[in-house]
């Protein structure tokens, strides 16, 4: 499956690059209510992945599907407003597209971000979290079929696959601008449906301090492509059975719009240090 999509992507950076001949410093991909943050690059070019041919329609409210250049303090940034998960039934080869588009038009450093589920009691709803690791309990692997061996390895090593000094860039920048941010494992189901409260006592055990349904797929695809990642994760919530609210995806997007003004200009700090 890898080969294909390194095959399909190829022919979708081509695409791209038709539209737009910048060479990118970073990517983004913007997770649930944070697509705005695309809105505040300057000279965006907006690219929408429907006149991509071959790429897949983003089924999700609040997914955008766009691909977005556009400037940040003198960066070029390619942000994906909108992202594909499992759960609306694609493969997890074909989820970390963005990945891959990235890689081939020169990108080597990928901030991967979120909205999650609090499980750490310590947390609060509009917490932002950098993510130190990860635990796949979509049980699923996106380099599963043949390997692209030029393009990496077959085994690739996750013992560090969210970037130790980009992490600790991101947090003294917060410090700097008095923006309160956690630090934490980040823990990745299937979904759609959210978790029960047994559920959530479970992952807590386990070592997950946040929950959510994606970002993982990517970050694996993103290591075994040699790409450095920083990972950003929006508590939007506090997970199930953790405070008497029922969870909806409306809230998820409502706590993103709460807070965009503090992602964004945090996203936009890191960058200019990067
Ligand atoms: N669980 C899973 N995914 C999520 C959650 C949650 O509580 N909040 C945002 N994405």
């Amino acid at each position: 499956m890898s080969t294909d999509v390194a095959t399909l992507t190829q022919a979708l950076a081509g695409q791209i690059r038709a539209r737009y001949q910048g060479v990118p410093d970073l990517a983004i991909i913007l997770g649930s209510g944070l697509g705005d943050f695309a809105t505040t690059l300057t000279d965006p070019v907006i690219i929408p992945v429907s006149e991509l041919s071959g790429y897949p329609a983003s089924t999700v409210d609040g997914h955008a599907g766009q691909i977005i250049f556009g400037k940040s303090g003198g960066k070029t940034v390619l942000a994906f407003k909108g992202r594909l998960h499992v759960y609306e039934g694609y493969e997890p080869a074909l989820t970390v597209i963005p990945v891959w588009i990235a890689r081939h038009l020169g990108v080597k450093t990928l901030i991967v971000t979120n909205a999650a589920g609090g499980i750490n009691p310590g947390f609060s709803v509009g917490d932002l979290m950098l993510i130190t690791d990860h635990i796949g309990f979509q049980f699923r692997n996106p380099l599963i079929g043949p390997n692209p061996d030029q393009m990496g390895p077959r085994f690739p090593d996750m013992s560090e696959p969210y970037d130790r000094g980009l992490i600790a860039r991101a947090e003294e920048i917060a410090i700097r601008e008095g923006i309160l941010c956690r630090k934490g494992v980040y823990l990745a189901l299937t979904g759609p449906s959210y978790e029960t409260p047994a559920e959530i006592r479970m992952l807590r055990v386990l070592g997950a301090d946040a929950v959510g349904m994606s970002t993982v797929m990517e970050v694996i695809q993103a290591a075994h492509l040699g790409l450095r990642v920083l990972g950003i994760s929006l508590i939007s919530n506090m997970a199930s059975g953790m405070s008497d609210s029922k969870l909806s995806h409306s809230e998820v997007n409502e706590v993103g719009q709460a807070r965009k003004a503090v992602f964004t200009r945090w996203i936009h700090s890191i960058i200019s240090e990067l």
